[in-house]
């Protein structure tokens, strides 16, 4: 069953095909961005139930583009050292660790000073005025994004997701309905984000993943679609290993939210782009996150709630579908009566 086995994107090999995807923990109480014992616990807790990949949670890449104040974020140097502990707690368990790097733009609700956005264009009813960046704050994000990268694999991370999915900095430049510039940057809507990509492919290693978190649509008339994705990607070829495919999040939309809801996107992306998928949102059957990977939608499943109220959710699985053997050795006794 492919769930159980290992799977490699560039030279990362993950042990199985389970990903907790990135969730804000909004617990870095002193709002100085740097990891606390909660993440500690928390992430080692998903490593210690055999998550093959942890991808830890939206990371600021500048203090103003953190999604709150409570946010993670590794806009200094001095944040590197937390990171690197989590990073080894996770590995001393087995698992893979990546971190997903964020800038929050409109949907930034920090104290910071600068919110920023690709045009004034305030989400939802944001009250918060959201200045139209200039070729300055675009520079200095850019290179926010390259030297946050730099950080990460300093800290040991295995690999690196840009977030350009859920209405943030990156799909805000990528939606005709956030991006309203007459620049280049409006004329071309993915010129921002490929100056990310190239300003974070000089520092990150060549053999480690990168790879990108999408919006696969926004479910809104005249927003972006899978199709769009599909040349984007292709205009990024080479320079991304996979793709995990989300949707939604630019501005309120009716979605029809059902098991398995976003899986003919993750499979339309990842087959049309060419690339390994993630695919993720409220796989919570076992038979619907089997079925996710037998049937080719995608190569990796996410699971976010579900790994929330369950850590373990690995070893329930590796028990009811024949592989016992794979359950934490420390926990087999939970499991005696079962297998
Ligand atoms: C508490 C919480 C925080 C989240 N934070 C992030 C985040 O930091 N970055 C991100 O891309 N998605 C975030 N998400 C979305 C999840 O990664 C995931 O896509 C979503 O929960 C759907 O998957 P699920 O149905 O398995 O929970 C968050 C979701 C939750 C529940």
């Amino acid at each position: 069953m492919k769930f159980f086995e290992p799977f490699t994107v560039n030279q990362m090999t993950v042990k199985n095909r389970l990903v907790m995807p990135p969730m804000c923990m909004y617990s870095c109480f002193a709002g100085d961005g740097r990891v606390t014992d909660f993440h500690l616990a928390h992430y080692a807790a998903r490593a210690i139930g055999q998550v093959g990949l942890i991808i830890v949670e939206a990371t600021g890449v500048t203090p103003e583009g953190r999604i709150s104040d409570q946010c993670l974020g590794l806009w200094e140097d001095a944040q590197v050292e937390g990171m690197r502990k989590l990073v080894d707690s996770v590995h001393a368990q087995g698992s893979k660790i990546a971190l997903q790097l964020n800038h929050a733009g409109r949907k930034s609700t920090t104290a910071a000073p600068g919110h920023l956005a690709p045009s004034a264009i305030a989400y939802n009813n944001h009250e918060i005025n959201y200045a139209q960046m200039t070729q300055e704050d675009i520079t200095r994000v850019v290179d926010g994004f390259r030297l946050a990268a730099q950080r990460a694999d300093a800290a040991g991370y295995d690999g690196l997701e840009l977030h350009g999915a859920h209405g943030y900095l990156i799909h805000q430049f990528l939606s005709p309905l956030s991006n309203q510039r007459a620049d280049l940057y409006g004329q071309d809507r993915l010129i921002f984000l490929r100056e990310v990509v190239q300003a974070v492919r000089t520092v990150w290693p060549k053999e480690k993943p990168l790879w990108i978190r999408i919006s696969a649509t926004d479910w809104l008339e005249g927003g972006i679609t899978a199709e769009d994705w599909i040349g984007w990607l292709d205009c990024l070829r080479g320079d991304l290993d996979m793709v995990h495919v989300s949707s939604g999040g630019l501005q309120k939309a009716n979605v029809n939210v059902y098991p398995g809801y976003m899986l003919p996107l993750a499979r339309q992306v990842g087959q049309g782009a060419g690339l390994p998928a993630i695919g993720v949102g409220y796989l919570d059957e076992d038979q619907l996150i089997l079925h996710a990977l037998e049937s080719g939608a995608c190569d990796l499943v996410a699971l976010g709630r579900e790994l929330l109220r369950n850590p373990n959710k690995f070893n329930d699985l590796a028990v009811r579908y024949g592989r016992p053997e794979l359950v934490a050795k420390q926990y087999e006794r939970a499991y005696k009566d079962r297998m």
